[in-house]
Order: C-alpha cells, then sequence, then structure tokens
C-alpha cells in the first residue's frame, strides 16, 4: 500500500472547526505501510494539545479501517503557538522572524491591507527598524500590497531563493509580484497553503524585528495555512464601527483562538469623518471595535478616522504613514506601531 494511497484514506479527516481534510493543509508529513503496520507522521504548528490528540486518535481509527492494516502508529508533532513576545522557533530558511503579526477580519473592505501596509511602514520608520520590517501579503487572490506600496514585479530571484523587493524600509513580498497584470488567480485551497509555504520558505527574508503579515476576508484556507505555516506572535483585528462588522470581526477573531493564535488587539478603523469645518461625522456608528474588544478579551488598541489621505496614499503607492507621517494618519499609525512593537518586546524581555 503506497504512501498516495494511505493518504487517500485520511482524506476523510477535517480539521477541527474547518471544512478542509488534513491532507490538504499540509499536516500529514508522512505515511507508510509495511507488514500490517501503519504508520502516519502529523505536523501541527499552532494547534494546542486537544486538536492534537483529537487528530491522533481520528487517524488511528482511520488507519486501522483499512483492510489489512493490522496495527497503526501515529505521530504528532507540535510547537506551541508563539505568545506574544516568546522567542519564535526558527520557522523559516530564509528568514528569523522574531515576531509575526497577522492583521486580519472576518469581514472584507474594513482597511487590513491598509492597516498592514501603514503598520509596517511605520515600524520601519522607527529609529534601528528600517530593513528590519517584513510585510507578506497572504491575500492570493486578491493582493493590494503592490498598488498600495507601488511596487510591481517582476521579482529577483538568486538559485532558489525570491529576493523581497524593499520599499520604506519594509521587505515586502506579494503574489501580485508573481502574476501579470490583471490575470486572474484561480487556485484551489492548497494552492494557497503553498504559495504561503513558499513565501515563508523561499524568500531571503533576513532577520526581521516584525513580520507583518495582510490576510484575505474570511476564515478560510489562508488564515489556517498561515497559521499550520509559522508560529504567530498574534493576531490584530481590523473591524469598523458598525455592529455588522464587528460581528463578522467576531468570527475572524474566534477562529484565531481555535487555532490557538492569540488576539493581540482590535483597531477600529474609519471611525468617523471630520468636515473641513471641524465637525465630527460618525459615519459608520460607534463603538464596534470597542465592543469586539471586549468580546473577545483583547484590548482595544485605537481607532483610526476616515481620512481623504489614507485612500490617497493607497491608491499612489505612498502610504500616509510615510507619505505625511506628521498629518493626522501618519501620527496615528506611528502611535500604533511603536506601541505595538512595545509591547511585543516588552513581554519578551
Ligand atoms: N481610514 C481610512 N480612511 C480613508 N480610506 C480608507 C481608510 N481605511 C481604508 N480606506 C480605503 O478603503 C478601501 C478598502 O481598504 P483595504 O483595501 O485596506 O481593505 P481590506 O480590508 O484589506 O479589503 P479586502 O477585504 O478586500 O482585502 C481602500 O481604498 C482604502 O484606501
Ligand atoms: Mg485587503
Amino acid at each position: 500500500m503506497s504512501p498516495d494511497v494511505l493518504k487517500e484514506h485520511l482524506r476523510q479527516i477535517k480539521y477541527p472547526g474547518f471544512s478542509r481534510d488534513i491532507v490538504s493543509f499540509g499536516i500529514v508529513r508522512r505515511a507508510a505501510f509495511a507488514d500490517g503496520v501503519a504508520e502516519a507522521a502529523l505536523a501541527l504548528t499552532s494547534a494546542d494539545g486537544k486538536v492534537a490528540g483529537f487528530l491522533r486518535g481520528e487517524v488511528e481509527k482511520c488507519l486501522l479501517a483499512i483492510p489489512g492494516v493490522r496495527r497503526a502508529v501515529v505521530t504528532v508533532e507540535t510547537a506551541a503557538a508563539t505568545r506574544p513576545g516568546a522567542p519564535a522557533p526558527a520557522p523559516s530558511r530564509g528568514g528569523e522572524f522574531r515576531q509575526v503579526v497577522a492583521v486580519a477580519s472576518g469581514k472584507g473592505g474594513v482597511g487590513k491591507s491598509t492597516l498592514a501596509v501603514n503598520l509596517a511602514c511605520a515600524a520601519a520608520a522607527l529609529p534601528g527598524r528600517a530593513g528590519r520590517v517584513g510585510l507578506m501579503d497572504c491575500d492570493i487572490y486578491g493582493p493590494s500590497v503592490p498598488l498600495m506600496t507601488g511596487v510591481s514585479g517582476p521579482l529577483a530571484a538568486e538559485d532558489e531563493w525570491m529576493i523581497p523587493p524593499e520599499k520604506h524600509g519594509v521587505k515586502l513580498m506579494s503574489m501580485g509580484f508573481l502574476v501579470r497584470g490583471d490575470a486572474p488567480v484561480v487556485w484551489r485551497g492548497p494552492m494557497v497553503m503553498r504559495a504561503i509555504q513558499q513565501f515563508v520558505q523561499n524568500v531571503r527574508w533576513g532577520a526581521l524585528d516584525a513580520l507583518f503579515v495582510d490576510l484575505p476576508p474570511g476564515t478560510g484556507d489562508a488564515q489556517i495555512s498561515l497559521a499550520q505555516t509559522l508560529p504567530l506572535s498574534g493576531a490584530l483585528l481590523v473591524t469598523t464601527p458598525q455592529q455588522a462588522a464587528a460581528d463578522v470581526a467576531l468570527r475572524g477573531g474566534l477562529m484565531f483562538g481555535k487555532l490557538n493564535v492569540p488576539v493581540l488587539g482590535v483597531v477600529e478603523n474609519m471611525s468617523g469623518f471630520t468636515d473641513p469645518a471641524g465637525v465630527l461625522h460618525r459615519i459608520f456608528g460607534e463603538g464596534g471595535g470597542r465592543r469586539l474588544a471586549e468580546k473577545l478579551g483583547a484590548p482595544f488598541l485605537g481607532e483610526i478616522p476616515l481620512l481623504p489621505e489614507i485612500r490617497e496614499g493607497g491608491d499612489a503607492g505612498a502610504p500616509a504613514a510615510v507619505a505625511s507621517p506628521d498629518g493626522p494618519a501618519g501620527r496615528v499609525f506611528a502611535g500604533l506601531a511603536a506601541g505595538l512593537l512595545r509591547r511585543l518586546e516588552g513581554a519578551a524581555g
């Protein structure tokens, strides 16, 4: 019985809480059969002990149900998720990441990419941080990082390495550097997983104080793939102030909980618009960010107002954090970036 046949059987097993199976997520590292004994090795990057125990049981049951298998030997390797500040195990051949921060929300269009890009730029603008900050765009189908940073492909390569272009002191990687122009990316889940693994393993990131990761909306392939590939310091959740957005972001936050990834905090974006006469308009309502933080038991990190300069900077490839660091947007992003690094690194000390 070949490893592929065993893996075909193991495809019946879904990762707890997700609809995807453990084989397509790359959790089954090895499978072998000899003399009636089936072996399987599972590798979990960030699952808690309960998930590991559950999967071991399921895999054993599944193997023993295959005709001809008399005994099943299942090994599970787990690396606990990095707590904020804990030193990350070396997860990548091409990079050493002291902190890895995912920027996420269940909800689309709330400003995840805007926050990820501006936070990375603001972090790299802090003293001594230029070139020590990375931004990995895991929105494989709709990458925003090329437009928002003004960097496009093709990518430089050296042997098997991809060299991340650097802009505003930030090392960048995006699917947008690899596919041409408007060509749609029509990939299935396992390919998303492989793309993310390549971004981690085959990019010469070097030593980074912080790697920010821009995630697509939803609670799907990219999120679980990332959590399985890299030990995350945690996730930042973005929401707009209205209840509907905060409810969807809550599902995103709970998903990270299932993956044993801590929620580092909640950022409310598009919090209000101050017109030229100085009157504040709460266009998207009020309070969603604080309520979400409360529900998740995570710190509320602050509000980003609706500011034309943020949208303009995003479209022009000149993020507000660096285009006008002393403007209202620049100051907010600088404060968020400095506070986040202080907290993560403080916890490590
Ligand atoms: N605070 C803000 N003020 C003004 N415009 C903003 C603000 N935040 C985001 N935008 C604009 O809103 C649009 C959506 O933002 P962005 O692409 O960052 O959202 P997203 O959550 O990453 O979306 P997706 O779910 O599609 O990945 C962009 O055009 C961006 O420039
Ligand atoms: Mg985005």
